[in-house]
């Protein structure tokens, strides 16, 4: 793995190694398989940063399951000032269902409450968050997250899904901005 990447025009180091995601994903998969056994169990996946950890955390889960992405949409609201997100591509029922929203990292939360607000109109039987990454310093979110795979601080990171600006998704380890 690379000590040092550049990405546009700023460098990298790495900060967590792939065998450390590894690990993280593997804890988080034993949680889930303990505690849903039994359930009628979905995954929502939130795309695009979440792709990689949702394939190496499915290949984890010992139980019939389903997945499902869906993606977040911005578009500025024209009777407010705010940007509103609207989740798209959920075709699938949850009513009554177990739901796990899959998460590549929560940072400040607000990502995560549009999502959960969206989902539970929809009556679900109850609705978990798995995230590999959570920033605790910035976390102002009042939902609780579940299953949380590794706590970094606050400072910009990229890989295993993360970008910055459309670059980065495809490394196997995490890298932290210089
Ligand atoms: P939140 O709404 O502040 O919790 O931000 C969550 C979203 O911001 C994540 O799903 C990521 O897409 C993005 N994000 C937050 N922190 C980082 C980072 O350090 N690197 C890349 N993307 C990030």
């Amino acid at each position: 793995m690379e000590e040092k990447i550049k990405l546009h025009d700023r460098e990298f180091i790495l900060s967590i190694t792939a065998s450390q995601i590894q690990d993280a994903v593997a804890r988080v998969a034993s949680a889930i398989n303990r505690d849903m056994a039994g359930e009628d169990l979905l995954f929502i996946s939130i795309l695009n940063g979440a792709f990689m950890f949702t394939a190496d955390l499915l290949k984890r889960i010992g139980m019939n399951c389903q997945v499902t992405f869906v993606k977040l949409s911005s578009y500025r609201d024209a009777s407010s000032t705010g940007i509103i997100k609207e989740l798209i591509g959920l075709n699938e029922d949850i009513r009554g269902r177990s739901v796990i929203v899959v998460e590549d990292i929560v940072d400040t939360g607000a990502t995560l409450g549009r999502i959960m607000d969206q989902l539970t109109i929809h009556n679900p039987k109850q609705i978990r968050v798995a995230t590999l990454l959570l920033k605790p310093d910035v976390f102002k979110g009042k939902i609780p997250v579940d299953y949380v795979g590794l706590e970094v601080p606050n400072a910009f990171i990229v890989g295993y899904g993360l970008d910055y600006n459309g670059l980065g998704r495809n490394l196997e380890g995490i890298y932290e901005i210089v």
